[in-house]
């Protein structure tokens, strides 16, 4: 899919494409600090086969969230997303989620995995919303600080409009 959509609020959801990349490698740093992926981590996503990536912009072409999907067979996997600090709550990281959900359907996925820190609630809550289980736990999987991760799956995918 590689058509604009609208969110609820005004952004436009776009592909992501490389002159986004010094934006969403800060905003990246801003969000997930020691575990954050700078611009060539986002450039080798973006050169990689079975990839789709999205950006959140604001009218004046400003980044303001992204989210990525990887696919494999039937299975993909929510590469990253993220919604800038100041604009989270407002119902754009459900938008990007559901666009994954939609694009990994359309790339002939019948489930939908990603991996969340144990202590995200707004995203774990946010999964939750969507229908995803926690299907296991990685003990200690984020270092430092040792922090679980839930892997959580989606399945079957169907729209949760
Ligand atoms: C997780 C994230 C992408 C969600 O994006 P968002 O735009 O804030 O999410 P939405 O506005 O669509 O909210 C979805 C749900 O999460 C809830 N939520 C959002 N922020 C929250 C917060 N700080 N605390 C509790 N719940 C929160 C919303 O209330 C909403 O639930 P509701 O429908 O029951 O009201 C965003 O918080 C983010 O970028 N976080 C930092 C990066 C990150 O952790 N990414 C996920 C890695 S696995």
């Amino acid at each position: 899919m590689s058509g604009e959509a609208t969110t609820p609020d005004g952004p436009i959801i776009v592909p992501l494409r490389w002159w986004h990349l010094p934006e969403a490698a800060a905003l990246d740093a801003r969000l997930f600090r020691e575990t954050s992926w700078t611009q060539e981590t986002f450039w080798a996503e973006l050169a990689a086969p079975q990839r789709e990536y999205s950006a959140v912009l604001d009218g004046n072409d400003r980044l303001l969230g992204y989210a990525g999907l990887a696919w494999s067979a039937a299975e993909a996997d929510v590469q990253t997303v993220a919604v800038s600090t100041e604009l989270q709550g407002n119902g754009i990281g459900r938008q990007l989620m559901l666009r994954l959900i939609e694009q990994a359907g359309n790339h002939g996925a019948t489930s939908l995995l990603l991996e969340v820190r144990a202590d995200n609630e707004p995203a774990k809550h946010l999964y939750t919303k969507l229908g995803f289980d926690r299907i296991a736990v990685r003990r200690g999987y984020y270092q430092p600080g040792n922090i679980d991760a839930h892997i959580m799956r989606l399945r079957p995918l169907h729209s949760r409009n």
